[in-house]
């Protein structure tokens, strides 16, 4: 093979540990050329550290769309005001405002985002996996935090482990949007995203293992005294969401992390000059099965 023929076929991606229990780092790798192997090299990893940073991308909106849907179907948002984009599967986190400048859109946009939880968890079916890539990012701030829901499940008494086996909380996009004092959800929103109650601990679907589920989104525990179930669910995402299973990412432009929903939660900091810095990312997200 003559040496661009094989430039074009040999794989130079690296991936390598990025903490203790999550994330990965590839490196050397063109998601919108995928040479042989790299695809099943990405998957494995990203089965085995619920998160792959890839670094170095330069991905049109089109090709975005078109890497994530091998991960599955996509979902389209729930907010109205997001839809109809000139990509609709692809939706924009910004805080750039109508006149073209950074605005403080912790009290505007979706301060849900602030709070940590894991995507779409008040749908039936909700996300499996999110594709979020940075356009451009503050000199500092502005990270994105991942709690690992396994080693937080493993991590518990047995007798925790125990008492909440068989539990189910119940997700709402209404309660969500009051959890984070964002604007109150509309009639609409409300009838496309009714209640649902999902494990408390829930199998990954692919990998077995077992983790939490719940964040941001959970209202309360199925069959339980309303508070007494907000007790219990704080309580355990304090537990969950301890130092040793985080892991912080630092944004670089051109990066793009690929996280799985039913293994981790996530948050965004909201420590960076919302006012006076842009911090713009491209969105996608693929609609996983019902939570078991
Ligand atoms: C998301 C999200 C966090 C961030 O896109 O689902 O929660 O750091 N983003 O922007
Ligand atoms: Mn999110």
């Amino acid at each position: 093979m003559n040496p661009a023929a094989l430039e074009r076929t040999q794989t130079t991606l690296r991936i390598a540990p990025l903490s203790a229990t999550t994330g990965a780092e590839c490196t050397g790798v063109d998601l919108a050329q995928l040479k042989e192997g790299e695809w099943e090299r990405l998957v494995e990893a990203y089965h085995q550290s619920s998160l792959l940073v890839v670094r170095d991308q330069k991905l049109a909106k089109d090709a975005q769309i078109a890497f994530s849907e091998r991960f599955g179907e996509l979902e389209l948002p729930i907010r109205k005001d997001y839809v109809g984009k000139d990509f609709a599967a692809l939706h924009v986190v910004s805080n750039i405002g109508a006149d073209g400048k950074p605005n403080n859109t912790k009290g505007l946009e979706n301060p849900g985002n602030f709070f940590w939880h894991t995507d779409a968890s008040y749908m039936k079916r909700p996300a499996s996996t999110t594709l979020l890539y940075a356009i451009e990012i503050p000199a500092s701030g502005g990270d994105t935090n991942f709690a690992n829901m396994h080693a937080a499940y493993d991590a518990l008494p047995a007798a925790m482990q125990q008492r909440i086996a068989s539990l189910r909380a119940v997700h709402s996009w209404e309660q969500s949007r009051h959890n984070s004092g964002s604007r109150p959800a509309s009639e609409e929103e409300k009838l496309q995203a009714p209640p649902v109650a999902h494990p408390l601990v829930r199998t990954h679907p692919e990998t077995g293992r077992k983790g939490l589920y719940l964040g941001n989104h959970t209202s309360h525990i199925e069959g339980m005294d309303v508070d007494e179930g907000r007790a219990l669910l704080q309580q355990l995402l304090a537990h969950a969401t301890q130092p040793q299973f985080v892991y912080r990412h630092k944004w670089q432009p051109g990066d793009i992390v690929i996280w799985d929903n039913r293994s981790l939660l996530h948050k965004a900091s909201d420590d960076f000059d919302m006012n006076n810095c842009a911090r713009v990312l491209h969105r996608t997200v693929v609609q996983g099965t019902v939570p078991q």
